[in-house]
């Protein structure tokens, strides 16, 4: 049996239809209709790398990484998002992506621009091994038709349009609200390519065939006609008035144009029932609706981070409160972050350096990751025994600062 470590290169465009081909044995669909929008669109080509094995030499795997910025709590880094990790279902299991995230991780700390690592998990078992911590949880709802909303000021003199959501003409217009809009909200990841940005205005046809309409745009202008809230929704036909809203995303800059884009999607004729986008836990619709249990709450995994470098990621947040303590970090996937760490650090700023000190606490560099949003507490990852503390007095303090007033989230899957 072939045992020989695959090869990790790097691939470019002219790589295209072999990276799509192996990524459609890898996650098990088929693009239809090509010519219309595809799926690898968004791939970014410069930072995309092939796992190759030999007898015979072939592709087994890829991965993508985008080059994003991300709000983290006070402040904003730049950060790698991992995307597309597929491995042939021929070459599973004898380390493919194993050897996929290590060169990843490698790569993102030689080129020592981005502290963090990102991704969505298409099932929550496969990072925690490469040191990934699940940063921030997701909300979905399904609301019922015409469900009872709180009033909100400010809302007199907004106006609504409805119209064929078209990549054209919105993308750029839709990216301008987007990135006033995500400001503030830690894992909530900028859209740095015209692929990103067209992205989530695709509209396949197959989609259509399965009873869905054509994407829908609602946007909600003030004053001079700047959009300041849209909606990207479709319905499916369910039968006689039992249609479903599915809301594919649902931006605002502030709250009383949230409150009429909601107020306009839980109000359409013939259906029954609205699926909301992921939504964080914190999230103002909670607020909003005045029957939250009705709306069928369900918690999923969002965003995972990965500490790629611990000083300059622990320096470049923001604390809740005063904080000054050693930590010390296990990470044998990334050897440079292993040892004892200072961290001094409040509400204005921070810094990290390496100390022989003895630690307050002891930890992987997962669950840094897992902390590092504000989204998980410190204090409930020691009692489930996920960190180890040397000094019981001052783990609340470190648990407190290491959080933060909004929770993370990223409403957009990459
Ligand atoms: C998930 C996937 C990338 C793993 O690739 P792979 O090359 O088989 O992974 P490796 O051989 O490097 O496995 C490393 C470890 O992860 C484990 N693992 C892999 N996939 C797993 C999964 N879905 N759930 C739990 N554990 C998993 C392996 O058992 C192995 O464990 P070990 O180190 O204890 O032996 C591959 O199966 C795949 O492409 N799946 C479909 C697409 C997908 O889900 N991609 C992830 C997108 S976020």
């Amino acid at each position: 049996m072939d045992v020989a470590a695959p090869k990790i290169l790097p691939l470019s465009a002219a790589d295209a239809p072999a990276v799509e081909d192996l990524l459609q044995w890898a996650f098990g669909f088929t693009v239809v209709d090509a010519g219309e929008w595809s799926p690898f669109d968004s791939i970014s080509w410069e930072r995309t790398f092939g796992a190759w094995l030999d007898d015979p030499w072939r592709l087994a795997g890829v991965n993508t990484t985008h080059s994003f910025d991300v709000p983290v709590p006070g402040a904003t880094l730049p950060a790698a998002g991992v995307s597309w990790v597929g491995v042939h279902p021929r070459d599973r299991r004898r380390g493919v992506a194993t050897a996929m995230l290590r060169h990843h991780l490698h790569e993102v700390h030689d080129r020592g621009v981005e502290p963090l690592s990102l991704l969505f998990a298409s099932e929550a078992g496969i990072y925690g091994r490469y040191g990934y911590g699940m940063a921030a949880t997701e909300l979905q709802l399904a609301l019922g038709r015409g469900v009872g909303l709180r009033d909100v000021a400010g809302t007199e003199g907004l106006t609504v349009s409805f119209e064929r959501a078209d990549a054209e003409r919105h993308a750029e217009l839709l990216y301008e609200c987007y990135t006033v809009a995500r400001v503030g909200r830690p894992g909530w990841v900028d859209r740095p390519t015209t692929g990103l940005r067209r992205e989530v205005l695709a509209d396949p046809r197959w989609r259509h065939r399965l009873g869905g309409e054509v994407l829908r745009l609602l946007t909600v202008a003030g004053e001079g006609g700047r959009i300041r809230g849209y909606a990207l929704f479709r319905r499916w036909s369910g039968g006689p008035n039992a249609g479903t809203v599915e809301v594919v995303e649902a931006v605002a800059v502030d709250l009383a144009a949230y409150r009429v884009l909601w107020g306009r999607l839980v109000d359409l004729d013939l259906t029954s029932r609205i699926t909301t986008p992921r939504l964080a836990t914190d999230d103002p619709l909670l607020h909003l609706l005045l029957d939250v249990p009705a709306a069928e709450p369900k918690l999923g995994h969002n965003l995972w981070c990965r500490v790629v470098d611990v000083p300059a990621a622990l320096a470049g947040r923001r604390y809740a409160a005063p904080v000054e303590a050693v930590l010390d970090v296990t990470d044998p996937m990334c050897p440079w972050n292993q040892g004892r760490w200072r961290l001094v650090g409040g509400p204005d700023g921070a810094s990290c350096e390496s100390t022989d000190d003895a630690p307050q606490l002891r930890l992987d560099v997962r669950e840094l990751g897992a902390v590092y949003l504000g989204g998980q507490a410190l204090h409930a990852l020691a009692g489930a025994g996920l960190v180890e503390v040397g000094d019981e007095g001052a783990l609340a303090g470190i648990s407190t600062a290491f959080g933060w007033p909004r929770a993370p989230l990223c409403p957009a899957v990459f």
